[in-house]
């Protein structure tokens, strides 16, 4: 039975850079800001709240579906990250999304591309000091399809939170013409940040990664009660994440801005972003929460 759509238009899905940028030129021509939210499809609530958001701020909606391999490492999950087209494509239609553009890696990286766009600084630790190679990407390819949509406003989901912070940098610094929105992580019932990767976990390593909430529960009641050092805010906790984690790579509180590491016993002038990485059975998982900021 086909999905029936109530908009008015049908969703446009291309994979010619061309159309898109006609299109866009149309919705422009109309008087309309232009919203996009890139993504490498698998969606899930977390996406779909990002294409809320863009049409709640009025916009003619765009987004994309590309699984962007400059930003995959020699032994990550490329070749095995998930790709249900139709599924994502029906979505899409159903959050009013007017154009959906799904390119081919020939056109994204054809034969003599050689420009990358390298942020410093702030790709450097967190998951940076873990995947090498995979900010270059992120940030590659973002740029370019900010150059391809040419939104005025582009929105990104806050569970990557690094992620977020370099766009922000690469945009400010390459002066894009884009407002880059941040966006709340989307949760399950039991607390556990919405990720396509999540589909990876079997039900007893589901029930291990539901660690992570337990601990954001408690960095949120600590500084709720006053706690303002890092070392107070996270005592003991390192340990409970590593009893249900198979590796932690990393599990500390950074400034939300410039992601330096605060000290230990510094006291705490800015919420601070408290932020993981781990592994749990053959699943990655990455996680941040900025108490006094975030909800649970
Ligand atoms: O967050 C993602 O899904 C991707 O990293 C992005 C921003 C779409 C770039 O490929």
């Amino acid at each position: 039975v086909p999905n029936f759509i109530h908009s008015e238009n049908a969703m446009i899905v291309t994979g010619k850079i061309g159309e898109v940028r006609k299109e866009v030129g149309k919705a422009r021509a109309a008087g309309r800001t232009v919203g996009f939210v890139p993504t490498m499809g698998a969606l899930h609530e977390g996406h779909l709240s990002l294409m809320r958001r863009c049409r709640e701020d009025g916009c003619w909606s765009a987004a994309s579906i590309y699984v962007n391999p400059a930003q995959f490492g020699p032994r990550e999950d490329l070749d095995k990250y998930p790709r249900p087209f139709e599924k994502d494509r029906s979505l899409c239609e159903k959050e009013g999304v007017d154009l959906l553009f799904a390119p081919a890696s020939a056109d994204m990286y054809p034969e003599g591309h050689s420009t990358w766009v390298t942020v410093e600084g702030i790709t450097e630790g967190l998951c940076g000091a873990f995947r090498p190679g995979h900010f270059r990407g992120v940030a590659t390819v973002v740029a370019k399809l900010l150059l391809i949509v040419l939104p005025d406003a582009a929105y990104f989901g806050r569970k990557d939170y690094q992620q977020l912070k370099v766009i922000e940098r690469m945009a400010a610094d390459l002066n894009l013409p884009v407002r880059i929105v941040g966006c709340p992580t989307v949760r399950d019932g039991d607390g556990i940040a919405l990720s396509s990767r999540n589909a990876y976990l079997s039900p007893k390593e589901r029930e291990r990664a539901r660690v992570i909430p337990g601990l954001w529960r408690e960095i949120s009641s600590r500084w709720g009660r006053g706690v303002r050092t890092a070392g107070d805010l996270l005592a003991g906790l390192a340990g409970e994440l590593a009893k249900h984690a198979d590796t932690v790579e990393y599990f500390a509180a950074y400034h939300p801005e410039t992601l330096r590491e605060a000290g230990k016993d510094e006291a705490l002038a800015f919420n601070p972003v408290v932020a993981l990485a781990v592994r749990i059975g053959a699943t990655r998982l990455i996680d941040n929460f900025q108490p006094g900021v975030d909800g649970l």
